[in-house]
């Protein structure tokens, strides 16, 4: 069996501003995942996954500037993990492209998030927007990254990473064993999505059936990482909730979606879990809850929006970064790409 190294890769768009979900679902996940020093991190920014829908240069830089602040503000140390933007990095277009060749029309309309983007309209959205998840597995795969932190929105997308890494290894088994690769030349990546106590789906905070995201319209179903301290409590006082006090077990959650994700909130916030915040709070009436709530959120989300405010002045150290990222980026992805081209069979 052949052996890879334990490798983690996983990436945000830079499509619209920076949410709880995106820092519960994600990138605290990075965060401890790079305290393992088991593991090699490398974390991105993917612009090129970003243009599948129509963006606005100007807005696509200052939030790639912005998603890069983040990382840095949560957490992410470039000297422990590699950090840069998809679009220095041209190997993971060359890596699609060949995945492109290897994925199959039927799996990429089967993509539930391709026909939920796409609605009605499917025949007039981008061709990029149907490829794309071919294009992620070659954003983790250009490493044969071993595991990879996302929400479970994101659970899907993975299985077709794996679908396309067990096709070119059985397509090319003979030249991967000619070539001295063994029996697997890409790896099976693992998800990570139930981390931790970590929701894997942080829920909208008007409507607790849907998912919290930066293309809903109303800026009051979600939590910013730097919005300002009035603005958050705000939003958490107005939070849709149900007339019932909170129950003291977590099957009382049961079919009171807004109850259990605010709990949920509170749980990853405070790094406990969903029962242990009911200890203390069941019984209670959400105006209470929603205080301790809101005293919670603005301790530890608001100093990390604080310093995003500080880093995005300084752009230059921001794009910094991400150069020297790319730069160590591209030297892990060269021999890789340098054997897909011979496996293939393009001269090199
Ligand atoms: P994106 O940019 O939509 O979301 C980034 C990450 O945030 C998580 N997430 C959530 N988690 C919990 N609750 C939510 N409400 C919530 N909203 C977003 C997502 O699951 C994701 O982990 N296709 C990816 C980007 C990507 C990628 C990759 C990820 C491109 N290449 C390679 C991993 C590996 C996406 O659109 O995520």
């Amino acid at each position: 069996m052949t052996q890879f190294t334990k490798r983690v890769f996983s990436g945000i768009q830079p499509s619209g501003k920076i949410h709880l979900g995106n820092y519960l679902g994600a990138i605290q996940k990075f965060v401890k995942l790079q305290e393992d020093s088991s593991f090699e991190n490398i974390y991105c920014v993917v612009d090129m996954h970003a243009i599948t829908v129509k963006q606005d240069p100007k807005t696509l830089r200052a939030r790639t500037v912005e998603l890069t602040a983040t990382y840095l503000a949560a957490g992410l140390d470039p000297s422990k993990s590699i950090i840069f933007n998809q679009s220095r990095v041209a190997a993971h277009v060359e890596l699609g492209w060949i995945f492109n060749c290897v994925a199959r029309l039927g799996w990429m309309n089967r993509m539930t998030q391709f026909k939920d983007k796409a609605g009605k309209n499917s025949e007039n959205v981008s061709l990029g927007l149907l490829a794309y998840p071919s294009l992620m597995a070659a954003d983790i795969l250009l490493y044969n990254a071993t595991h990879v932190p996302v929400g479970d929105d994101q659970k899907q997308h993975l299985e077709l990473c794996r679908d396309i890494a067990q096709k070119f290894n059985n397509d090319y088994a003979n030249e991967i064993k000619e070539l001295g690769f063994g029996d697997q030349f890409f790896c099976m990546t693992e998800p990570l999505i139930n981390f931790g106590n970590k929701p894997v789906r942080v829920m909208s905070l008007r409507d607790g059936t849907k998912k919290m995201s930066s293309s809903a319209e109303s800026d009051m179903t979600r939590i910013n990482m730097n919005d300002d301290r009035d603005l958050l409590a705000k939003k958490l006082k107005k939070a849709k909730t149900d007339p019932e006090a909170l129950p003291s077990e977590t099957a009382g959650l049961e079919g009171r979606p807004e109850a259990r994700n605010l709990v949920s909130i509170f749980a990853a916030l405070d790094d406990t879990d969903s029962q242990q915040v009911l200890d203390q709070f069941g019984g209670q009436q959400f105006r209470e809850f929603k205080g301790a709530l809101i005293d919670l959120a603005v301790a530890k989300i608001c100093p990390i929006g604080d310093e995003i405010n500080r880093l995005i002045k300084d752009e230059a150290h921001i794009d910094q970064v991400l150069k020297d990222g790319a730069e160590r980026a591209r030297a892990l992805a060269a021999p890789l790409m340098q054997d897909v081209k011979r496996i293939v069979g393009f001269m090199v």
